[in-house]
């Protein structure tokens, strides 16, 4: 099966209440485990690639990882360009087999941000790739940008509508609480349930909703969405690691987004815990090995664990591949 696009899993899961998970692959292990579990649990799936993936593991072995992960399952992939910066890279990834864009024009003015992403789009658009967007900030780190947590800007509804006529882009990041990385909150700006869990504050689902009135059917991405599942933050801290006060999104508020318009949601940093829990768990337990098949296989293991666990749990994509593929058969 060939990589597809997002518009028709974007249709179903808008229509069906569930979302689509995007998740951050570099490396062949991290493919495997997110493709595996996708396949046995018959999910369509978004492997989307950061710029610092791109430099690392190299374009070529990027897209031909995923080719090959195409090979062995049986399901809708998509593979994205996750924060494209500017024109050059997200037209690099349309030349270079991706069958969707992220122009992050987030940092820039109102204006701007159409500028470019419309540019962006009538390119991708032609060679029939489609486009995400960015409006507002989300806190913490994206990619090259950097964001204070104080400075974050929550979407403004009222912006949505020009944006997305504007420009034509086929979905929209927006900001409503969340942010990149593992430490999403200060400890001060949370509660602490009965076993001292940080417990952080309500995205805004109010603006959520709000986006949602003015664009009806649109299909709305949530960014920095990881919930820092604490089960590998304590294997990370009980095996050498120090991630004091980790903290991410509750996976019931992903569930009520999932339910919602929003039909991506973005997890990077789950991925990087559950892979860093398996080699410290191996290394400490068996300081003899040094045959790296050894320690990355239970890193391997513990993302497809995640994995199964957010289609199931969180997303709501199990069983979904069939329509998703039935609908992209539709339309061709
Ligand atoms: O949004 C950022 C992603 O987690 C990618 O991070 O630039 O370190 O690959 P990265
Ligand atoms: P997390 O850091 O919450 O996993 O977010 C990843 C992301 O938004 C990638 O674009
Ligand atoms: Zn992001």
């Amino acid at each position: 099966m060939p990589l597809v696009g997002t518009k028709e899993m974007f249709k179903k899961a808008y229509d069906g209440g569930y979302a689509i998970g995007a998740f951050n692959v570099n490396n062949m292990e991290i493919v495997q485990g997110i493709t595996e579990a996708a396949a046995e649990l018959k999910s369509p799936i978004i492997l989307q690639a950061s710029a610092g993936a791109r430099k690392y593991a190299k374009n070529a072995y990027l897209v031909h990882l995923v080719e090959a992960a195409l090979d062995v399952c049986d399901i809708p992939i998509a593979l994205h360009l996750d924060h494209g910066a500017d024109f050059e890279t997200c037209k690099s990834c349309v030349d270079g087999g991706f069958t969707s864009v992220m122009i992050d024009g987030s940092k820039y003015p109102f204006k701007e941000n159409i500028e470019l992403t419309k540019r962006v789009v009538d390119y991708a658009h032609e060679h029939n790739v489609v486009v995400e967007a960015e409006l507002g900030q989300l806190a913490g780190i994206e990619d090259d940008v950097k964001v204070k947590a104080n400075e974050a800007h929550y979407t403004q509804p009222d912006e949505v509508e020009e944006f997305v006529k504007s420009t034509g882009v086929d979905s929209l990041a927006i900001a409503i609480g969340t942010s990149h990385g593992a430490f999403k909150f200060k400890p001060e700006q949370c509660t602490r349930n009965a076993d001292g869990i940080l417990v952080p504050p309500e995205l805004r689902f109010d603006i959520l909703e709000e986006v949602e009135k003015r664009l009806p059917d649109f299909p709305i991405v949530l960014h920095g969405a990881s919930s820092v599942i604490q089960k590998y933050v304590k294997i990370i801290n009980d095996n050498g690691g120090a991630l004091k006060d980790a903290v991410g999104i509750p996976e019931d508020q992903l569930r009520k987004a999932a339910k919602s318009a929003v039909c991506k949601i973005n997890i990077d940093s789950d991925l990087r815990l559950a892979m860093t829990a398996g080699i410290r768990e191996t290394m400490a337990a068996q300081p003899d090995v040094f045959d790296p098949r050894k320690y990355i296989g239970p890193g391997r293991a513990y993302i497809h664990e995640l994995v199964a666990h957010k289609i199931k749990y969180v997303l709501g994509s199990d069983n979904k591949a069939d329509e998703v593929m039935e609908l992209i058969n539709a339309n061709k």
